[in-house]
């Protein structure tokens, strides 16, 4: 098998899957007019994901699933720990026992936040349980031996995924001319179209270590909301606030990333928040 992605839904995974003829994996439902290369799978069920690799042997394996509801995993915490890092460590592990090769998707949220603008090689200091499992997994995938790609983004965006990312949701509050609380929170809003044509490159060119690939301008909750306000020419209005009521986990305050490293190294340049936006226009905002 020349490619493997795991998961083929999700933001990011459903535009791996449609970009590429890479196999891919589902977890319930239907996998649709594409079902001769989808292949059920759990990520739960760690042995069935052993057999699934040891068996089909793909060159590359791209391991974008993860419990990504932070606040989720701050209290389902085994579960949080058994898909977003023991099941990292057993498909590095399977990888390298056949020769493959690895690309992991991992998150802005192992930095603390305290500083911003991170580079590949600062230190890592998750501030909530999710960063935590992520960081965890990234240090196993990197001990175990396999070739790979550590791939760091942050707050995709774009659609395609059970949740509404950041922008959709702004999107559709302003144009309902509603108020829009956003925390004081600095990202590097990446559209997941970008990000997906940029794994993908990764792995043709089995590129290692580790890759911060994002937009490459950092901005506020609060910034991206007026942009796509201004953009969009909608109604509504943006207020800062400093937490939001039901958040269980923290967040860091700036967990933005340098994007130097991809910008010198990809043929896919990192874009700006506006052609991140350009592209959603082309998409239905629904
Ligand atoms: N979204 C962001 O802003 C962001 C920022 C930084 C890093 N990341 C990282 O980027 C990657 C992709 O994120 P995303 O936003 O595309 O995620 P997403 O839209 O929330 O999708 C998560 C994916 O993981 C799958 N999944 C979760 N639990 C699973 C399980 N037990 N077994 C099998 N599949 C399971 C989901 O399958 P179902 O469709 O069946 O639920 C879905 O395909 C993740 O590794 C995330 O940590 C995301």
């Amino acid at each position: 098998m020349e490619g493997l992605i795991i998961s083929g839904t999700g933001l990011l995974g459903s535009r791996l899957a449609a970009l590429s003829d890479y196999d891919f994996t589902y977890r319930s439902g239907d996998p649709g007019p594409d079902r001769e290369r989808a292949h059920r799978l759990d990520l739960r069920d760690l042995a069935a994901l052993r057999s699934l690799l040891i068996e089909r042997r793909p060159r590359v394996v791209i391991l974008s699933a993860a419990m990504t509801d932070v606040d989720m995993c701050e209290e389902e915490r085994e579960e949080a720990l058994r898909v977003n890092y023991e099941a990292p460590a057993v498909a590095a592990e399977a990888v390298r026992s056949y020769g493959g090769y690895l690309v992991f998707i991992s998150t802005d949220y192992v930095f603390d936040g305290l500083r911003g603008n991170y580079r590949e090689e600062d230190p890592t200091s998750p501030v909530n349980f999710y960063g935590r499992t992520k960081e965890m997994a990234e240090r196993r995938v990197e001990a175990s031996g396999a070739r790979h790609a550590i791939v760091r983004t942050s707050a995709l965006f774009g659609g395609g995924s059970r949740r509404k990312d950041f922008v959709l949701w702004a999107y559709g509050r302003l144009r309902e001319g509603g108020e829009l609380a956003v925390v004081d929170q600095v990202v590097s809003p990446t559209p997941a179209s970008y990000l997906a044509r940029a794994v993908l490159e990764i792995a043709e060119r089995e590129l290692e270590g580790i890759i911060h690939v994002a937009g490459r301008e950092p901005m506020s909750r609060a910034e991206m909301a007026l942009r796509i306000k201004e953009r969009f020419g909608l109604g509504g209005s943006v207020r800062v606030v400093d937490s939001v009521p039901g958040w269980r986990a923290r967040r860091p305050r700036n967990s933005s990333l340098s994007v130097e490293r991809a910008d010198a190294l990809l043929r896919n340049r990192p874009p700006s928040f506006e052609e991140g936006l350009g592209e959603l226009e082309e998409a239905s905002l629904g």
